[in-house]
């Protein structure tokens, strides 16, 4: 795997221009781009994602891999997260699918996409992070969010957080190509198995479902009991717990 670095200064999002550059990507390599602002980042279900410059780790990894499953790829960007955010004395949490959380507040995000190209498919996975928002910055977001510097109380090196990120994602993927994605997706499942038999609700086309969850498995599907006693499978979604 040939490792190459992409760095802006500003750029309307990473995902993006790795997606209009999806053609000029070589089959070996492992692109690691990333950028100090975004002006247009992404988030899942089309939402914007805030990126203000220097504050925020704004990366995307693009990929080509045949057979294993995108939804895989974030799995293994989540646990890379947790353990950066562990290593830097922070508690954070999964939260189905690939959420990751500080006592309820986001401090980290995943958007995987893929562009086809048979019988290889080039993963764009980004990585959303905030690093040094103060309380200020995140003000206008709707939804409780926090921050490496509001956890810890010191602003962190961008740099760093991101060398120690990338590093624990190829070395998780190298192990996982080899032989081992059972026991990525098991120590995932792991992660994610404090949400069992919580009562949620979730948004699913213009109607919210309430019910309970009964059955999350490693691949990442999850059961809910509804109400009226059926059952109901999602692939993804987004939870209020
Ligand atoms: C989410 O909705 O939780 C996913 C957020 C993903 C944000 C990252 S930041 C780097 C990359 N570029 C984007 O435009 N989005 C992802």
């Amino acid at each position: 795997m040939r490792i190459t670095y992409y760095h802006f200064r500003s750029v309307d999002s990473t995902n993006s221009w790795a997606k209009r550059r999806k053609n000029e990507f070589s089959l070996d390599e492992f692109a690691v781009i990333s950028s100090d602002e975004q002006t247009q980042g992404r988030g899942r279900f089309k939402r914007s994602w805030h990126s203000p410059l220097s504050k925020s780790l704004n990366l995307t990894f693009a990929f080509f891999d045949r057979g294993l499953p995108p939804f895989f790829f974030s799995q293994l960007a989540a646990l890379a997260l947790l353990q950066v955010l562990h290593t830097e004395n922070i508690a954070a949490k999964l939260k189905w699918p690939n959420d990751i959380l500080v006592q309820g507040k986001k401090i980290a995000g995943i958007l995987t996409e893929v562009e086809s190209s048979d019988p290889n498919q080039l993963i764009i996975l980004g990585i959303g992070l905030n690093v040094n928002m103060a309380e200020a910055d995140l003000a206008h977001i709707p939804k409780a969010t926090t921050s490496m510097l509001i956890e810890t109380g010191k602003n962190h090196v961008i740099q760093h957080i991101q060398d120690m990120l990338v590093k624990k994602f190829i070395s998780f993927y190298e192990e996982a190509k080899k032989t081992n994605v059972d026991s990525f997706q098991e120590m995932w499942h792991e992660k994610i198995s404090w949400m069992l038999s919580k009562e949620i609700d979730i948004q699913q086309q213009e109607k919210m479902i309430h019910g309970k969850i009964i059955q999350l498995e490693k691949n990442g599907t999850l059961i809910l009991l509804l109400d009226n006693g059926t059952t109901h499978t999602l692939l993804s979604g987004d939870i209020i717990l």
